[in-house]
C-alpha cells in the first residue's frame, strides 16, 4: 500500500512512534547549525516535493519547504488558482500528472474529499497538509512539543482540548486512538468534532471524552490545546462566538490543569477569543516550539512516506 499521510489514524502506532522519533533524533542532531545547511546524511537527495496549496498559510508552507531542502531535496510551491486545477482539470487528472513529475505531493484542500482523490491517484505518496478534516502533521508537531518540553512519551499522558470540534480536534482524536493517550474535548454543543472520526476513534485506544465544561476538560489535563473558533472557510458567526465563550483558555482555566501543564496551539491565533493574551504569551506557552517543530516532524513524516524510516 503507498504510505500516504493523509490522517493519524490509518498508520500503526509504530509508524507514528518512528516519524515522532526521527524527528527528535534529526532535531538534536543539527543543533546550532544553519538554517539552509542539508542533513548530513541528505537522505532525499534528488527528490522533489510539489505543495499545493488551496488555502492560506504560513507555517505549513515554510516548514514543509524548509523540510524538504534539509533531507537534500527541493520543492515546487503552486497555489491551485495558479494551477489548472483552478480552471476546472479535475484532481484525478492533476494527480496523474504530478505522479509523472515528482516523488510526493503535499496539498492543503479545502476538502478532504480532493485529498483522498489525489492520493487514490497520483500513484506517488500525498501527505495531508490540512484540510477540511484533518490536519494531521500539526498534531504530530503538538505531540513532539509536548515530548520534548516533558521529557516523556506521549503514551498515557492527559490532554485537553477546548473550543470548536474543528480539524485540529479531529486529529487530536484520531492520535489518542493510536498511540494511546486520554483526550478530554471541551466543546459546546452543536459544534462536535467529525461523528466518523469519533466512531472510529473509540473502537482502538486511549480514553477520548466529550465534556460540556471547560473547567472538567482541563482539570488535572498536561496540556491545554485550542484553536480559532473560525476555521479558514467557515463564516463567523455571533452565535457560534457566543457559545465558544466559555471555552475560552484563561488563566483561571489553566490554573484548573497540572501545574506545569503546557498550552499549545497551531497558529494563528486570536487574543482575546479562543486564548488571553497572558496564556498564549505566558510561561505555560509553547507556541513558538510547537511551529518550530513542524519542520522537524515534517522531515520524518516525508522520510516515513519516501520508505525511508
Ligand atoms: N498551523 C498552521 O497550519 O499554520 P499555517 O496555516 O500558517 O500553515
Ligand atoms: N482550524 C484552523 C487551523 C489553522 C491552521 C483552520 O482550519 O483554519
Amino acid at each position: 500500500m503507498m504510505p500516504h499521510f493523509l490522517d493519524l489514524a490509518t498508520p500503526t502506532a509504530a509508524g507514528l512512534r518512528a516519524i515522532l522519533d526521527e524527528a527528535h533524533r534529526r532535531k538534536a542532531a543539527r543543533a546550532g547549525w544553519p538554517r539552509g545547511r542539508v542533513d548530513a546524511d541528505a537522505p532525499l537527495a534528488g527528490h522533489v516535493l510539489a505543495m499545493i496549496f488551496e488555502k492560506p498559510s504560513t507555517r505549513t508552507r515554510f516548514s514543509f519547504d524548509m523540510a524538504i531542502r534539509q533531507l537534500g531535496g527541493t520543492s515546487i510551491v503552486a497555489t491551485a488558482v495558479d494551477m489548472q486545477l483552478g480552471r476546472g482539470e479535475t484532481v484525478e487528472d492533476t494527480a496523474r500528472v504530478l505522479g509523472r513529475m515528482v516523488d510526493a505531493v503535499m496539498i492543503r484542500s479545502n476538502s478532504h474529499a480532493t485529498l483522498e482523490t489525489l492520493a487514490d491517484h497520483a500513484g506517488i505518496p500525498v501527505i495531508n497538509a490540512l484540510t477540511d478534516i484533518s490536519h494531521p502533521c500539526q498534531v504530530m508537531a503538538d505531540i513532539m512539543t509536548f515530548e520534548e518540553r516533558r521529557g516523556q512519551k506521549v503514551e498515557g499522558s492527559c490532554w485537553a482540548y477546548l473550543g470548536d470540534g474543528n480539524n485540529m480536534a479531529n486529529s487530536l482524536v484520531e492520535a489518542a486512538s493510536v498511540l494511546g493517550f486520554d483526550l478530554r474535548l471541551g466543546v459546546p454543543h452543536g459544534y462536535d468534532p467529525d461523528q466518523a472520526v469519533l466512531a472510529t476513534a473509540g473502537c482502538r485506544g486511549g480514553s477520548i471524552d466529550l465534556v460540556r465544561s471547560a473547567k472538567a476538560a482541563v482539570e488535572g489535563a498536561q496540556v491545554v490545546v485550542t484553536d480559532t473558533w473560525v476555521s479558514m472557510g467557515q463564516i463567523s458567526a455571533k452565535d457560534k462566538l457566543g457559545a465558544m465563550m466559555p471555552f475560552q483558555v484563561d488563566r483561571a482555566l489553566m490554573a484548573k490543569a497540572q501545574p506545569d501543564a503546557l498550552f499549545l496551539h497551531c497558529l494563528p491565533a486570536h487574543r482575546g477569543e479562543e486564548v488571553t493574551a497572558d496564556v498564549i504569551d505566558g510561561p505555560q506557552s509553547a507556541v513558538w516550539d510547537e511551529a518550530e517543530n513542524r519542520l522537524h516532524v515534517q522531515k520524518a513524516i516525508l522520510l516515513w512516506c519516501l520508505g525511508k524510516l
